[in-house]
C-alpha cells in the first residue's frame, strides 16, 4: 500500500505525520534529510508510540561541545518510557546505570591533586524483547511518500 504523506516542502525536518494505513496508525518522521516511518503502536502494551519524544546519544567530540547526535535516534513511548530505534523498531531499556564516570582524587605526597581515574564505567542501552513495526518512506516527485 501506498499513501501519500504530505508535499516535501511541507514537511519540514523535526516534524512528524501520522497517518491511516491499512487499519493502521503510522508515524512518519522526517530528521535531516531523513524519513523514518514506525508504527504509533508500542509493542509493549499499545501506547501511542508515535506521540512521544524523539531522543538521541548525548556526544561530546571535546570539553563545552556537547550534541545530540542524531544516529541512532530513538523515540520513547509516552506511556511506560520503552524506546525504539527509530530506523529497526529494536526496543531498549532505559539506561541501567547513571551514565557520569566518576573520578577519584588522591592527594600525593609533594601535595599536588592528581586524578584517579576508577570507576568509570559507561552506561548501555540494553537491547529489549520488543520490536516496533517499521515501513519504508520515499520522497516521489516531491512528494514524502510511505510504503505500507
Ligand atoms: S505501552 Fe509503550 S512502553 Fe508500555
Amino acid at each position: 500500500m501506498r499513501v501519500v504523506v504530505a508535499p516535501l516542502r511541507s514537511f519540514p525536518s523535526g516534524e512528524r505525520r501520522i497517518v491511516e494505513a491499512g487499519g493502521r496508525s503510522i508515524g512518519v518522521f522526517r530528521v535531516g534529510e531523513n524519513f523514518y516511518g514506525i508504527r504509533n503502536r508500542c509493542p509493549h502494551q499499545g501506547g501511542p508510540l508515535c506521540l512521544g519524544h524523539l531522543l538521541g546519544d548525548a556526544v561530546a567530540d571535546a570539553p563545552g561541545q556537547a550534541r545530540i547526535a542524531s544516529d541512532p535516534l530513538r523515540i520513547a513511548c509516552p506511556w511506560h518510557g520503552w524506546e525504539y530505534d527509530l530506523d529497526s523498531g529494536q526496543s531498549f531499556m532505559r539506561t541501567v546505570a547513571p551514565g557520569v564516570r566518576s573520578y577519584g582524587i588522591e592527594l600525593s605526597r609533594g601535595g599536588s591533586l592528581g586524578p584517579d581515574v576508577r570507576a568509570g564505567t559507561p552506561s548501555k542501552r540494553v537491547p529489549g524483547p520488543y520490536v516496533a513495526e517499521t515501513f519504508e518512506v520515499r520522497v516521489e516527485d516531491e512528494y514524502v511518500v510511505l510504503h505500507a
